[in-house]
Formats: C-alpha cells, structure tokens, sequence
C-alpha cells in the first residue's frame, strides 16, 4: 500500500498543541488507540497554572475518564496536553505505575513507550541525591532527570534542551513525550528505535506514537528518525537532533482509513504482526545481557538452585508448546539437562516426577491460559521451582511463579501467534543462556557469543519478511488444497508442528506436522499425486546428516507424487533438484534456525486463509486466551 509507514511499537502515546480543549484531543486520540492493547491509561495537561493536571487509572481507559469526570474537566482546561495507554513492560500495571509520570514538583510530565536499559543505574543516581521515585517503572527516572536539567545548569528554563540532554545519557528504545507546567504553548517529544510521528493540522499539532490518534483531524504527518526531538507548538514544529542542531522528519501522507491505521495498512491485525517479528525479539532481548552476563527479569532463583537443577520440564499449550519444543534442544545441548517438554493439559494428569531440583519452565503469552497455570500449581505443590515466560506483565501465571522472563512481543491481536511465538523462542534460549551461565556448562565468553548471535536474529528476520511475496503466491495456489504436510527434523520438527497448526488455526484445512524420521513408520502411505508437503531443511552446514537424510526423505515423498515445498537456508543447491517450491530463507546458526523458518509458514497459512476469505484475526471457534480448561 503506497505510503505504509510501518510504526512499531507497544504502548499508545499522543501529545497535543492547537485551538482546541487538549483534554477531548487526548482521549479520543487514546480510544482510536485501544486496539493495541493496554492494561492503563493516563493524561497530564497543561492549564497554565503552577503545576500540571494529571490523571491516571489502571484498567480500561473507561476508568481513567471516570476519575477525570469526578474530577471536574474544568481542572484539566488547557489547549497543550499528552496521553498514555501503557502495556506493562517494567512493574504491574497499578495506578502508580501508570503513565504519565512526574517529578517531585508536579510541574513536568513524561510519558513513554519503549525500556530504557540503564534505568537502574539511572535511578540509583537519583536515589543518592536524595529524589524518592515512587514507582516501579524506568519511565518516572527520566521524569526526575528532565526537570533537574530543567531547574538548573546549561539548560535551565530550556525544556528541549534540558529533554535533550537527558536523551544523550539513556540506553535502549524511548519515545519521550514530555509537558512543564511553565510551558502551557509546547510539547516536546524524542524518540530511539521507538515509533514518533507528528501530526500537522491547522493551527493545532499532535504527537503519537500511531497515527491512529490523529488521522480524524489531519493526514499531514512526519515521521521522525532515529536520536530526533521535536517541539510542538500551536503553529508548527521544528526537529533538531539530541544534539541540537537542526534536523528534518520524514513527511508524508497518510492514505489509508482509521480501520487500516490501526493495522498499520494492512488487512488484518496478524499480518502487522508477523511484521513487527524483528521488534518483538529485539525488544525481548534487549537489557537481558549486562557487564558480560545474561540476566533474566525477576530471578527469585539463585544461582544456585538453577545449579542444583538436575531436570526441567516446559509446560505449555498450543504455539508455546512448540516454543517450548524448541527448546528442549537448546536447553539439552548448552546444558547437559535432561528436558520435558509437556502439553500443559497432560502435565498434572500424568503424575510426573518433580522434586525441589526440576525447574518448570511455564511458556504463556497471555499469563492467564487455565491448562498452564493448573500445571504452574501442581509443579510448585511438587516443591518444584517455576520460573515464567510471558508476555503480559503481571498476569496470573507470573504472579504464581518464582522467576519471571518477559518478552517483549507488546500485545498480539491476531489470534494465532506470530510475534508472541517468536518471542518465546528468543526468550526460552536466553533460559538456556542463563541455566548453562549458572551451571558453568558454557564460559562465559561462549554465553556472549551466542547471545550475540540470538541478537543478530532480528535482522535475519526482518531480511526474511523481505522475501515472502513468492509465498503468498503460493498460498493463493494452495488454497483448494484438502491437505498439506509438514516435515523437519531437530529442531525443524517443531517449527512443522508449528507450521500446521497454523494452517490448521487460519485455513481450517487438515494439516499435519511430522518428525521426517517417522514418515517410513507410517505417514509416507498419506502421499498422492500433488499432495503439498512442506519440508523444513536444516542448514547443509550443520549437521550434515541430518540434512541428508532430510533431502533422502524429500526424493521418497517426490517420488510418490507429493509436491515438494522446501523451505531451505539460501544456497542449498543440493535440496534444489527436489523442490517443486524452494523458499529460501537466510543462513543462521542451527540451533537459532526456528526464528526465521517459521515466518513463510505463518505467511503460508495467512494467505492461504485469506484466499478462502476467512478472518485472519479471529478465527473461528478460537479465542486468544483459553482461560478455562
Ligand atoms: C497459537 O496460534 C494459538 N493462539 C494457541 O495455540 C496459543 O499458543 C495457546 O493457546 C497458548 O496460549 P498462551 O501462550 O497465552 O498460554
């Protein structure tokens, strides 16, 4: 779609100058917002008067308009404001948690999407001056930081300077947006590797982090760039870089409805999803390795229980199941442990081995699936330890568990897992890093190594999604097909049960994963003539024989008429004489192949259901948390 600006990101932010009540501004911009997901709201404006008017409320945005109406609006009357919908990502979302946060003095207001890494060292700087933070978040330093720069020193009474000076000392992804009660005419905001795009009305101006909070009053946007701030005032903007000297944004128009907006142009919710992959690890590693260590989120194991650890099991249903099946190879090889990978729904029922030495690896997106929290319950009556992997901060699943690893995927909409799912893998190998860290199976210096290489999968990933318009094609000449199968071995094995699940989930077409090794014992009497078979390759510079005896297994398959789909690293020209299709995909390291050969099989099943004209996001009979069991 002509002018797709793709702007990523998690929490809803939109700052507001012009001629109208910045309160009615802000609200709405956060209702066209709402889609993204979030777990609190807030606003701050500037009325003119000592200090700024700030509310805030856990829960929907229904909350937080409630207790601006007690209130009385009239407190909140002004012409330059912000708003924030937060997904959690540091502290449980609690009122005081909420955004926006503020200094001491109540006279500045941030806003934030994004982690700041250094944030702990950050706040123990504040600390030893004497500031007291009053809540859990990296966001409330910066709050702190910006108006002492404001109060004194080179910038003082200068607030894009003083945000720009505090800009120069984070780490990580920011988009700041940031009010002072002195300054009732401007906003300013800043962004690193986080969404800003300024919206340009008539005598009015906005800042978002989604255009979907300002399209309703103007389609003039500018899209900022990397280390930019810009000023809002009522009759323009003006950008420099966190240098101060002058810089230009990117403007643009936006061409697409409110609906599609919120997609980010596209059709359905998962198919910005599957987009947003490369962010969602990036932002799920980011600040797990510090001064040479990998650290997880909440580790109220120590080191030495995970060195007592002499088994593990990974709980979990559905696409985190088969997060957790990949892991089992990681976990085996950098550890030397024993791995489970059980269906959560079995767990309990199958009376399994557990003593305070199992660590139970519980995988969940949304923190609150029953089956997966049954089984968190049973481990830890069994005296095992549970440590969580999540992506909703503050659900059930890591209240219950005794360590905490959060990705970063920001809420999935879709459905069927994509960005969530990629997460889970990226985060059950840095549990591979850190038990093989603790249990000294790996020098430290291998740990840096292949954390540097899970690093550098993001951009794999992002090259992968570059390359997939051969495969929506093929989707589209699948899509009357009665059946397709699915193969791979090692860690391909998973990535096929993965890969039929989602045709499964999107298509409601019959769909089967199988360990290639199997299919002599059984499956192989299922090919015909023209059966599509997708076969995962492993890398030919892996372990060679399993490659070979992965290309034995397709020249079976193509012998009795099956149609032979292979999704192989680029330059397998050994596997291109049996490929009726070859997806070829970028060359990883074997173990961290899962995070790129799952993309054309998640854009397989999407198409594939799109060219039936089925719902892509909410498919039937589905729903995106299974709280019952
Ligand atoms: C996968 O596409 C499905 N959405 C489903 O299998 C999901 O992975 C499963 O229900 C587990 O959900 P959870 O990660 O929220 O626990």
């Amino acid at each position: 779609m002509a002018g797709v600006v793709t702007l990523r990101g998690v929490c809803g932010i939109v700052g507001y100058v012009g001629h109208r009540q910045a309160l009615d501004v802000v609200l709405g911009g956060l209702h066209r917002m709402e889609y993204r997901g979030y777990d609190s709201a807030g606003v701050a404006m500037a009325t003119g008067g000592q200090t700024l008017t700030v509310e805030r409320r856990a829960g929907r945005l229904a909350n937080l308009e409630s207790a601006v109406e007690a209130t009385g609006r009239d407190a909140f009357a002004g012409t330059a404001g912000m708003g924030h919908t937060r997904w959690a990502t540091h502290g449980p979302p609690v009122d005081r948690n909420s955004h926006p946060h503020r200094d001491a003095t109540g006279r500045v207001a941030v806003v934030h999407n994004g982690i700041i890494e250094n944030f702990a060292a950050l706040r123990a700087e504040l600390e030893a001056s004497g500031v007291e933070l009053s809540s859990d978040t990296d966001t409330e330093t910066t709050a702190h930081l910006i108006a002492r720069a404001y109060a004194d020193g080179e910038t003082a009474g200068d607030l894009p300077a003083s945000v720009r000076s505090v800009c120069r000392r984070l780490e990580g992804a920011f988009t700041l947006v940031v009010t002072h009660a002195d300054q009732p005419d401007l906003v300013v905001a800043a962004r690193r590797s986080s969404p800003l795009v300024v919206g340009v009305g008539e005598a009015e101006m906005f800042v978002a982090s989604d255009v979907a909070a300002f399209i309703e009053h103007t389609r003039d946007a500018v899209e900022l760039g990397q280390d930019q701030l810009v000023v809002i005032g009522r009759d323009g903007y003006e950008i420099t870089d966190f240098a101060g000297d002058t810089a230009e944004g990117k403007p643009f128009t936006v061409d697409w409805d409110l609906s599609a907006a919120e997609k980010g142009g596209h059709e359905y919710f998962m198919l910005k999803e599957i987009e947003e992959q490369p962010e969602a690890l990036a932002n799920t590693l980011r600040g797990h390795f510090q001064d040479g260590l990998v650290v997880l989120d909440e580790q109220r194991i120590s080191d030495q229980d995970l060195r007592d650890v002499d088994k593990v099991f990974v709980v979990a249903c559905g696409s985190a199941y088969h997060s957790g099946l990949v892991a089992k190879y990681a976990i085996e090889h950098w550890c030397r442990l024993p791995v489970e990978v059980e269906l959560a729904s079995e767990f309990r029922y199958r009376d399994p081995v557990l003593d305070r030495d199992t660590l139970v690896v519980a995988v969940s997106q949304s923190g609150e699936t029953a089956d997966t929290l049954e089984a968190v319950r049973h481990a830890r009556e069994q005296k095992a330890r549970v440590l969580a992997v999540c992506n909703t901060n503050g659900a059930q699943i890591p209240r219950e568990s005794d360590a905490v690893l959060y990705t970063h995927a920001g809420p999935e909409i879709g459905v069927a897992s994509t960005k969530a799912f990629l997460a889970q893998v990226a985060a059950n190998y840095l549990v591979g890093l850190a038990l093989a860290q603790a249990r000294g199976t790996k020098y430290p210096d291998e740990v840096a190594g292949e954390f540097a290489e899970l690093e550098a999968m993001s951009s794999a990933v992002h090259k992968t999604l570059e390359t997939l318009e051969q495969v929506r094609g093929l989707g589209r000449r699948l899509a009357e097909s009665k059946a397709v199968l699915f193969l791979g071995r090692h860690v391909g094995y998973p990535v096929a049960l993965e890969g039929a699940l989602k045709l499964k989930e999107l298509a409601y077409m019959h769909a089967e994963g199988f360990a290639a090794g199997e299919l002599k014992h059984g499956p192989i009497a299922l090919i015909e003539d023209d059966l599509p078979v997708v076969v995962v390759m492993p890398s030919p510079k892996g372990r060679a024989v399993l490659h070979s005896k992965l290309v034995s297994n397709i020249s079976e398959i193509q012998a009795r008429g099956a149609r032979t789909i292979v999704i192989a690293e680029e330059g397998d020209d050994r596997v291109r004489p049996f490929a009726d299709e070859l997806v070829e995909i970028p060359a990883v390291p074997t173990l961290l192949q899962p995070l790129v050969s799952t993309v054309p099989l998640q854009v397989l099943a999407a198409e594939i259901a799109r060219a039936r004209g089925f719902d892509v996001d909410k498919p039937r009979n589905l729903a995106k948390s299974v709280t019952v069991e």
